[in-house]
């Protein structure tokens, strides 16, 4: 290929429009190829669009739904001691940070950070706390970077600098990834980080299945919105024909993967139209759309230790439900 073409197809690339064409590209394969296999299942990434988040964000504020004032205790029962480990004029980067609410108290108590850096695939959540935590610490700088944190794209887009790097990856969202996958996303995190840069990372522990289980079934039903929110959005954005209302909400807690999954489950026989293709269901075929993974307190010390990392801190609530690890690198 010579050096016009491929000049033309790199401006191509960061045409906007072209941008969104190849996300609805990837939403669109991805659907697809999820709804052919046997058993079923869709990524769980997707779930995050405009209304799955403020669904997510419904979850959040459920009694049921322990993991995020567990995580918000921990954190303010801690922060003096976190912030010493971050040390001063650090760059935060904070991947799939969403609504950016974690990383203010932090901020707030840090000395001096230099930059905080969320990355998330959700533009229009990301500019509103952007501009929430830019008027409220008015001398920090803040950079938001849109996209995919477990591809390549949006780490080589963040402000090159010598400052000291910690990467803040608060909420469980370790739990998504399956062991081997959340090793390689640790593994992607210390290639961006340099001798002494830090990993402030929080995870869901391990525990009593009924307390697990009610965290994803929830009494308000909130969940379950959530979890069909992905096919109200296939049917809007892939032309599908979904009855969200023919599927149902499943979330269970499997001891030996130590994981809730979350599925939906076919309530009939029945035949959907996506982006033109059918898929066919049995009764009681279900989707798979999500993995929240469990870890225990040494799970998680291993898992840093085999990527690169030197745990040196945990913090946790007096219950063991959750914790939260600081982690260097080697
Ligand atoms: C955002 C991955 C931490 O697994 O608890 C909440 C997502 N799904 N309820 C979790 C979720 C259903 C959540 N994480």
């Amino acid at each position: 290929m010579n050096m016009a073409v491929q000049t033309t197809l790199r401006e191509e690339g960061r045409d906007t429009r072209s941008l969104e064409c190849s996300h609805l590209g990837q939403f669109e394969a991805d659907v697809l190829s999820g709804l052919a296999g046997a058993p079923k299942t869709l990524p769980c990434k997707y779930l995050y669009d405009e209304a799955g988040s403020k669904l997510f964000e419904a979850i959040c504020e459920l009694d049921d739904y322990y993991l995020t004032r567990t995580e918000a205790d921990i954190f303010q029962n801690s922060l003096d001691s976190m912030a010493a480990f971050l040390g001063p004029s650090t760059i935060l980067v904070e991947p799939g940070a969403g609504n950016c609410e974690k990383a203010e108290p932090l901020l707030g108590r840090m000395d001096s950070p230099h930059a905080y850096c969320p990355l998330d695939i959700s533009p229009e959540i990301l500019l509103a706390a952007q501009q929430r935590i830019q008027a409220r610490l008015p001398n920090l700088n803040v950079t938001p970077v849109i996209g995919d944190f477990t591809s390549e794209d949006p780490w080589a887009e963040l402000p090159v600098s010598e400052h000291r790097r910690v990467i803040f990856f608060p909420g469980s969202t370790i739990g998504n990834f399956t062991p081997d996958q959340a090793k390689g996303l640790l593994r992607q995190f210390a290639k961006y980080l340099r001798a002494g840069d830090g990993l402030l990372i929080g995870a869901d522990l391990v525990k009593d299945s009924v307390v697990l289980e009610r965290a994803y079934h929830d009494s308000k039903h909130i969940t379950e919105q959530f979890n069909k929110n992905l096919l109200t959005r296939i049917n809007s954005e892939l032309n599908g024909n979904f009855d969200v209302d023919a599927f149902a909400h499943r979330a269970f807690y499997h001891r030996y993967r130590q994981r809730v999954e979350m599925h939906l489950v076919s309530l009939t026989q029945q035949t959907v139209t996506v982006s033109g293709q059918e898929f066919s269901f049995k009764e009681g075929e279900t989707i798979h759309t999500e993995n929240s993974h469990k870890y225990t307190l040494n799970g998680l010390k291993e898992l840093l230790e085999q990527t690169g990392f030197n745990p040196k801190q945990y913090w946790t609530d007096n219950k063991q439900h959750y914790a939260i690890y600081y982690a260097n690198v080697l």
